[in-house]
């Protein structure tokens, strides 16, 4: 069996977004910066793609800045509001990815105050933590609109409200929600969203930070000028067309795609429902419609994982490797789960080829794993 579950971890090529960019790899020597025919056929391609991607998000092509993924996105968020000012306060959730969380502790060692803003056992940030999280000199809240692990939806209105109010710039990594679920710009109320093409079946390396035009940023890469002077360096042709089909594509299934994932789900929910020892994670919060996070009394998320890779089935487990030692997952001991229950937390993501049949196999193979597991005596007697 080769059974892919970790769409949130990465979602494969889409069949029309290979094809444009194969189309891109033709032998066409053009750089987008020169002004000869064959820089301008880069440049014209680099243009329609950053028009499919604003679309997805109701934006005008000029607010989207291309990057390397959403990794760069994020430190870019971080970095230019930041930059070159006297160092203040900023806050970012307890349960943001690496990228938001690495770039905002360089920030507190370079003298920002840094107020980490917790969420509640659902993985949601509410009107409390903000309150406690917020003050009169943030300068920028950065909060994601889904969570990677738990596939948490936040209440973007809230966190825009709680921001305006202090006079922070809101920023939101929207790369697990796009595509997943409709995104507007305008109305989710941030001044800056990350976005990243490998979470919707484009390329990998390629995202965007979209950006309100009345915000002024200082760039984390300069050079020749690209992207307005706002990230330097050769545009990557090819996959920023990927992208640009991939957003056009995600915008267009997005009814029929969501629909249908949210219904593997919750035959999948329905079969872990059986099994009494099965935790599923913020169940009642509003989630993505492809997550579950779950953990199984007394076993080991990595043992697990282990096991339903040998079987064929790739989920991804919520711990971090770090040091050479696994941590529990952040966002779980946010939510206030005991560490030995985040120990044992796998999380499984949906995608357009699973079918209901995989969610059987799923099923299947996860308890006669869970059985094996614990007459091999693997189970840690938490
Ligand atoms: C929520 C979130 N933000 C940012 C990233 C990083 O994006 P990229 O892989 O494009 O650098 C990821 C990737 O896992 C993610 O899940």
């Amino acid at each position: 069996m080769r059974l892919y579950l970790d769409y949130n971890a990465s979602t494969p090529v889409d069949e029309p977004v290979r094809d444009a960019m194969l189309a891109c790899l033709d032998g066409s020597p053009g750089n987008a910066s020169s002004s000869h025919q064959f820089g301008r056929a880069a440049r014209a391609r680099i243009d329609a793609a950053r028009e499919q991607v604003a679309a997805l998000v109701g934006v005008k092509p000029a607010q989207v800045i291309f990057t390397s993924g959403g990794t760069e996105a994020n430190n870019l968020a971080l970095h230019a509001v930041t930059a070159g000012r006297a160092p203040g306060r900023i806050a970012v959730t307890a349960i943001e990815h690496p990228s938001v969380l690495e770039p905002a502790r360089q920030l507190q060692r370079s003298g920002w105050t840094l107020d980490l803003v917790g969420v509640d056992g659902q993985c949601r940030v509410t009107a409390e933590t903000l309150q406690a999280g917020l003050h009169r000199e943030t300068r920028l809240l950065s909060a994601m609109t889904a969570n990677n692990e738990t596939g948490v939806l936040q209440d973007l209105g809230l966190l825009a409200e709680a921001a305006r109010r202090v006079g922070a710039l809101f920023h939101t990594d929207a790369v697990q929600a796009a595509g997943k679920v409709a995104l507007d710009f305008a109305a989710s109320g941030a001044q800056l969203m990350t976005l990243s093409a490998h979470k919707m079946y484009g390329p990998q390396g390629v995202g965007a930070l979209i950006v309100d035009p009345a915000v002024e940023l200082v760039p984390l890469l300069s050079g020749g000028g690209q992207e307005r002077g706002l990230r330097a360096g050769t545009e990557n042709v090819a996959g920023i067309v990927g992208f640009g089909v991939a957003a056009e594509l995600a915008a267009s299934r997005l009814a029929d795609r969501s629909a249908r994932l949210r219904s593997l789900r919750e035959r999948l929910e329905a079969g872990l429902a059986r099994h009494p020892q099965i935790q599923v994670f913020a169940r009642s919060a509003e989630r993505l419609p492809n997550t579950v996070q779950l953990a199984v009394a007394g076993f080991d998320g990595e043992a697990l994982l282990m096991q339903l890779d040998k079987a064929g089935i790739a989920v991804s487990s919520g711990s971090a490797c770090s040091s050479g030692k696994t941590e529990p997952s952040h966002v779980l001991l946010a939510m206030g789960v005991d560490e030995p229950t985040a120990r044992g937390a796998i999380r499984i993501s949906l995608g357009k080829d699973t079918s209901e049949a995989d969610i059987d196999a799923l099923l299947r193979i996860l308890q006669e794993r869970i059985q094996w597991l614990a007459r091999a005596g693997s189970a840690v007697g938490w």
